[in-house]
């Protein structure tokens, strides 16, 4: 039996839902175990888009789908994101969505406080999401958090909405200049989602392990990408969570021993959102072109994503950090055309040769891309499905990947579509 990681190498939006969406098949559960509803995963399954923010991906293979302990959950938009998915006809009853009750909540505040911290902030601000995500994990490690086991508790919530509110409306106003929050219309309006929510409440550790139990298999399906990794990542332009490979442990409730592959998704160039260096990017026509063709807009923001190159040095660091044991390369597709492709094999900084991601922003900033040139494929690869049958020039680059990051590709993505893919070895089937 197998049970799988799916995890972003990049900073994120490498296509991983359609990769958990086509994996989820075989899998029973679908887990996911940080960030919140600043992920955004699109689907398009028989011609049709879906965009899923906080529920798995894997709703849409009718699996089992799990909100971990490592979430921060916006109660409002997981009620809209399941009537939206309900009125698709998915069934989102309380056995096919369970949330954790260990799950933070993001209350009204940290939405406030995350947009009036980023204005505040000007040109220095990270370019968060704005949905609350930092503020909310804030309160978490600060021990002043709401998780689900307190709304579906009413007294001692609305008691501690009252308090907290207390201190946060005095930094909203006096420190931030925004706006207060009333107290009283935030508990009447958790109370609706409460009473909404709470068949969906549980201790999900156990509903995982029961399922790995019984011999069926879980995927546990990353958001974001490994360099916006909160320890790992480009700090402080990260999301405020661990993204590895690792944190699907503690994120969701199981022991490390349970993950038996860990899948890297990795688009076939370099993509970036919000603000923070990016040492491969493109800022000329080849870039637009990319960014064009791939349609390179945020699921969740709808801002323009920056594109640049291939990284290996990036991707290197993301197989060590994740111990990948296969890749899916994603939107292979949109580099048709291009007459010359470039990958970067290490950096240059200060004369000086390096192999590895540096970790002082300031030395990333400075460093200059080493690359090695390879002939594009004019071809539209898109109706491929055997990967024999692949532009010699496109198996070359992918020959070259795998060579760089010592990593086996499994997947191979070529449009967005659930068959527009080539599966070289599916880790459920084989393991
Ligand atoms: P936050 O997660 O909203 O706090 O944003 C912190 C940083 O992570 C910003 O640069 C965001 O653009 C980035 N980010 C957060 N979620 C995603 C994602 O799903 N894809 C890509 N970037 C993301």
């Amino acid at each position: 039996m197998a049970n799988i990681a799916v995890i972003g190498t990049q900073w994120g939006d490498e296509g991983k839902g359609k990769v958990v969406d086509l994996l989820a098949e075989h899998a029973d559960m679908v887990v996911r175990f940080q960030g919140g509803n600043n992920a955004g995963h699109t689907m398009v399954v028989d011609g049709k888009q879906f965009i899923s923010h906080l529920v798995p991906s894997g709703i849409l293979q009718n699996k089992t789908c799990i909100i971990g302990n490592g979430l921060v959950v916006d109660p409002e938009v997981l009620i809209e994101e399941m009537d939206y998915l309900n009125s698709k006809g998915i069934d989102v009853g309380p056995d096919k969505i369970k949330i954790s009750e260990r799950a933070h909540l993001i209350m009204p505040y940290h939405k406030a406080i995350d947009h009036a911290r980023e204005a505040k902030k000007g040109d220095k601000k990270i370019g968060t999401t704005g949905r609350g995500i930092g503020p909310t994990y804030e309160d978490k490690a600060t021990r002043r958090g709401l998780r689900f086991v307190d709304l579906l508790d009413e007294e001692t919530f609305s008691e501690r909405v009252r308090t907290i509110l207390d201190e946060k409306n005095f930094y909203l106003t006096n420190y931030l200049a925004a706006e207060s929050l009333n107290p009283e219309s935030i508990i009447d309006n958790y109370r609706l989602y409460a009473e909404r929510l709470a068949p969906h409440v549980t201790n999900v550790s156990i509903s995982i392990y029961e399922t790995i139990k019984s011999g069926k298999q879980v995927l546990f399906e990353g958001a974001q990408g490994t360099h916006l990794d909160i320890d790992h990542g480009t700090y402080p332009y990260v999301t405020s969570s661990n993204v590895v490979a690792g944190n699907a442990c503690s994120g969701a409730g199981v022991g490390p021993k349970e993950i038996t592959g860990v899948i890297g998704i990795v688009k076939a160039y370099t993509t970036r959102v919000g603000r923070g260096p990016f040492p491969t990017e493109l800022f000329d026509d080849v870039g637009d072109a990319i960014q064009e063709k791939g349609a390179e807009f945020g699921a969740t923001t709808g801002r323009r994503r920056r594109c640049g190159w291939l990284d290996t040095v990036l991707l290197r660091n993301a197989v060590r950090l994740n111990g990948l044991t296969g890749l899916a390369v994603t939107k292979l597709d949109v580099l048709g055309g291009l007459d010359t492709l470039k990958i970067c094999t290490g950096y240059e900084h200060n004369e000086q040769r390096l192999n590895d991601f540096p970790t002082s922003l300031k030395v990333l900033a400075a460093c200059k891309p080493v690359y090695e040139t390879l002939s594009g494929w004019p071809e539209d690869i898109s109706s491929v499905r055997e990967y024999n049958n692949l532009p010699d020039n496109s198996m070359n680059y992918l020959k070259r990947l795998e060579e760089l990051v010592e990593t086996p590709i499994h997947i191979i993505s070529i449009g967005p579509g659930r068959d527009e893919t080539i599966v070289l070895h599916n880790p459920f089937l084989t393991g």
